[in-house]
């Protein structure tokens, strides 16, 4: 197997030969020499190369060895006497695969703003700070298995076709191969000759198909992509985004608030851990404040709070916002933010929100006007988890779905559960997008994701 720069790095300098494989970031020439940094993605850190003047072909051949050039080379790993790294590799040969012009290359050795960057997104991943983002995103999908495996949860696949709206929010991409291009102007689409014989969309949420499997083996989660088509053009709106969304049989609201709590400690304590030097790069480059905030989620226990508790703190706070606060309103960005940044200055819990602005599944609660959500706020970004123990009772949960123009029979198999076997359960979904940004301190979910897809913008 190749061996990588991350590991060529870890070596004891003994003259050994390796052969390494990579990408020019950058070249410098003395008289006698000329180093190169390279750089194969395995790790922020660049290797060294030096190549001696005396080399066959030399001054040819550095003419050649211009950034973004991808090379093999063999050499010595011997001492570096640099302050930056432990050991160089004294280059016998380097082969040159592609070559990149220096009047074309985009990348050249300069910052770059990340909206210029998502512009060449298929060159991006070539940089430091989205070669780290990816790292930890790899890291991240790792760990959130991992926490789940390790307490026996079944990792299900829900589909991404489906024909109901979770979260009742029509905010769905609609699925069809009905002839759009040539439709007649004055009639109605006639679904039953639709693909599916029915209309069709792209999931908003695996949950609904997770309850039946959490209803049948015990705790599941789900973890693939989501598709909204809100119009929001935020810093933490995507269309395509990925969610991870246990569910947890046998369990209330508060069984519910201490696995995602633990669920989102583990992640951070092990990105920690294992991405530490990324993590350095982020906390000196991105935000300098991001070791200590997640260390400091780490140690403190997140503050639960039910919504009514939110709203007359917020009310008392006589901040001047945007939107309005009174009991009713749903939570905005600006509030939420305003409640973990300022107010708490902790990842908060918001538990018992009002009916009216939370989804049709959601338990009920006996004032018969709040329902068992919780939401997890954190200081930054807002929501970052949203969840809630279910309605298990048949009657009640049909009578909300009703309530709320829905058609019961569209959900039937869901109603099912609670005619037979039911059990109280409860679960949330995590964007995963979200918790990247958390960790990274990146500011814009499109940087987070390789190829992010929003209003207007599906390039790549
Ligand atoms: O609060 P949401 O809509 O909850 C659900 O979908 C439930 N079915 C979850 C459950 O109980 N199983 O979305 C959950 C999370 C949000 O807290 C947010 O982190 C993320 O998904 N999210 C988005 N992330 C990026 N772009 C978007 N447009 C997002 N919409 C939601
Ligand atoms: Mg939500």
């Amino acid at each position: 197997m190749k061996i990588r720069i991350k590991d060529i790095l870890k070596l004891e300098p003994k003259s050994q030969t390796v052969t390494a494989y990579g990408w020019i970031r950058t070249k410098r020439e003395s008289k006698t020499f000329c180093f190169l940094e390279i750089n194969d993605g395995s790790t922020i850190k660049n290797l060294q190369i030096i190549l001696d003047s005396s080399a066959a072909g030399y001054k040819d051949l550095i003419l050649k060895l211009t950034t973004g050039t991808s090379i093999k080379t063999s050499g010595k790993v011997v001492v570096s006497p640099g302050k930056e790294q432990n050991i160089e590799l004294h280059a016998d040969t380097i082969h040159i695969y592609g070559g990149a012009d220096p009047d074309e290359y985009p990348l050249q050795k300069k910052r770059h703003s990340f909206e210029f960057l998502r512009e060449i997104a298929h060159l991006r991943p070539r940089t430091n700070t989205i070669g780290a983002v990816t790292r930890v995103r790899n890291k991240m999908s790792y760990a959130i298995h991992k926490f789940f495996q390790e307490r026996n949860f079944l990792y299900i696949n829900t589909p991404i076709i489906t024909a109901s709206d979770c979260e009742g929010a029509g905010e769905m991409f609609q699925v069809t191969t009905l002839p759009l291009d040539n439709m007649p102007a004055d009639k109605k689409p006639d679904y039953t000759n639709d693909f599916f014989g029915k209309k069709a969309f792209l999931t908003v949420s695996g949950q609904l198909e997770g309850e039946i499997y959490a209803s049948a083996l015990g705790d599941i989660y789900t973890f693939g992509p989501t598709f909204r088509a809100e119009h929001s053009n935020t810093k933490r709106h995507l269309s395509e985004f990925w969610m991870i969304e246990p569910e947890i049989a046998f369990c209330d609201i508060n069984g519910n608030m201490d696995i995602a709590e633990e669920f989102i400690k583990y992640i951070f304590v092990y990105i920690l851990e294992n991405c530490k030097d990324d993590i350095d790069f982020f906390n000196k480059w991105i935000d300098k404040d991001i070791i200590k905030t997640l260390n400091h989620v780490i140690e403190n226990d997140f503050v639960r709070i039910t919504y009514t508790e939110a709203i007359k703190k917020l009310e008392e706070s006589r901040e001047p916002f945007e939107f309005p606060v009174k009991w009713g309103i749903d939570l905005q960005s600006e509030h939420e933010k305003f409640l973990t940044e300022k107010i708490y200055k902790k990842p908060l819990i918001v538990t018992d929100y009002p009916k009216e602005i939370k989804s049709f599944y959601m338990k009920l609660n006996d004032d018969n006007k709040t329902v068992r959500a919780m939401d997890i706020l954190v200081p930054r970004l807002g929501e970052i988890i949203g969840g809630s123990e279910r309605e298990n009772d048949y009657n009640i949960l049909k009578n909300r779905i009703i309530e709320l123009g829905l058609n019961p029979d569209d959900y039937w198999w869901y109603l099912d559960l609670r005619r037979f076997g039911s059990v109280p359960h409860a679960g949330f979904g995590l964007g995963f997008e979200r918790l990247i940004q958390f960790v990274t301190g990146m500011k814009n979910i499109r940087d987070v994701i390789p190829f992010p897809r929003s209003f207007k913008n599906a390039e790549f």
